[in-house]
């Protein structure tokens, strides 16, 4: 397959300054923004080596702007836009202002079946400065998977999974059916896990709408000493649980869940199972998101 990995996100925001603090202060991540001679309507964050992995622009609303996906060279890039467009998907090709701005040597976007926005690229432009963390986080769990991962809305659900496993050559890791409530009539939502390297799953798909065009972004450090220190300074800027520390069935992942100024979550998580031979991988249905923890019901209030 020609997409490798999760390379970057955009969010759209209502208050940049949220996010300069939010980015630095909570996720611990380093605001690159003047370096990069930003705009006043963009703010960049670096995680690693990349030039930045997340960044926010100004926006009416609040919500995902689009996820950023990364192919390994230029066939590979050629390779996913060919397959796109086979598809009868709609490809635009950006322009060198847009691809500059993402420091990468080709970009182009696209939209899902599910009304989720995506980029492809390759060749990113990297000085290869190490991060420096404004709250000593040492390093982000990134390399060759990525940037972490993401959940979206897919209320086209067959058509978006679709796309990502035959056209985009993403593999299912997991699957979930879930219901909120115990009513027998609520018709089960499908939550299904998809990987494209070692990480357990780059990107899921969840079938209900968002209003925030996401459910969560996950970010991954180094130890769970790392998640403990990023709880802290959750409480410590008064940001919201969305749900308590716990371990993940699926991707083995110890993490806590808050709420962001996106609307949707970030998950903060350490440990997350890895897959070298995917071929010898079994997929299964887990009727639990969590071994233990993880405790949805306290992002319910407030
Ligand atoms: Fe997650």
């Amino acid at each position: 397959m020609s997409i490798k990995s999760l390379g970057y996100i955009g969010i759209n925001s209502t208050d940049l300054d949220q996010w300069r603090h939010y980015g630095c202060q909570v996720l611990g991540l380093e605001d690159v923004s003047a370096a990069r001679n930003a705009d006043e309507n963009h703010v960049y964050f670096k995680m690693d080596d990349h030039p930045f992995r997340i960044f926010a622009q100004k926006s009416d609303s609040d919500g995902l702007a689009l996820c950023g996906w990364e192919t390994n060279n230029q066939q590979g890039f050629d390779q996913a836009l060919a397959n796109l467009r086979n598809a009868g998907i709609d490809v635009e090709i950006a322009d060198s202002a847009q691809t500059k701005a993402r420091c990468v040597q080709g970009l182009a976007r696209f939209t899902d079946p599910s009304g989720n926005h995506h980029e492809l690229y390759w060749g990113v432009v990297s000085d290869f400065a190490r991060l420096v963390s404004p709250v000593g986080v040492r390093k982000f769990v990134t390399g060759n998977m990525g940037m972490g991962h993401i959940v979206l809305p897919a209320v086209n659900f067959e058509a978006t999974v679709e796309l990502f496993r035959d056209v985009l050559g993403f593999g299912l890791s997991d699957l979930m059916n879930i219901k909120f409530t115990p009513d027998p009539n609520e018709p089960n939502k499908r939550l299904w896990f998809m990987h494209c390297n070692h990480r357990h799953h780059s990107l899921a798909f969840f079938e209900m709408p968002h209003p925030a065009g996401c459910i969560h972004v996950m970010t991954e450090v180094e130890n769970i000493d790392e998640v403990g220190r990023g709880n802290d300074r959750r409480i410590a800027h008064g940001v919201q649980l969305s749900g308590t520390l716990g371990r993940h069935a699926n991707d083995h992942m110890v993490s806590f869940y808050m709420k962001s100024p996106a609307g949707f979550d970030f998950e903060y998580g350490a440990e997350g199972r890895t897959v070298d031979d995917w071929s010898s991988y079994e997929v299964f249905e887990s009727t639990v998101a969590s071994f233990w923890g993880h405790d949805f019901s306290v992002g319910q209030t407030g």
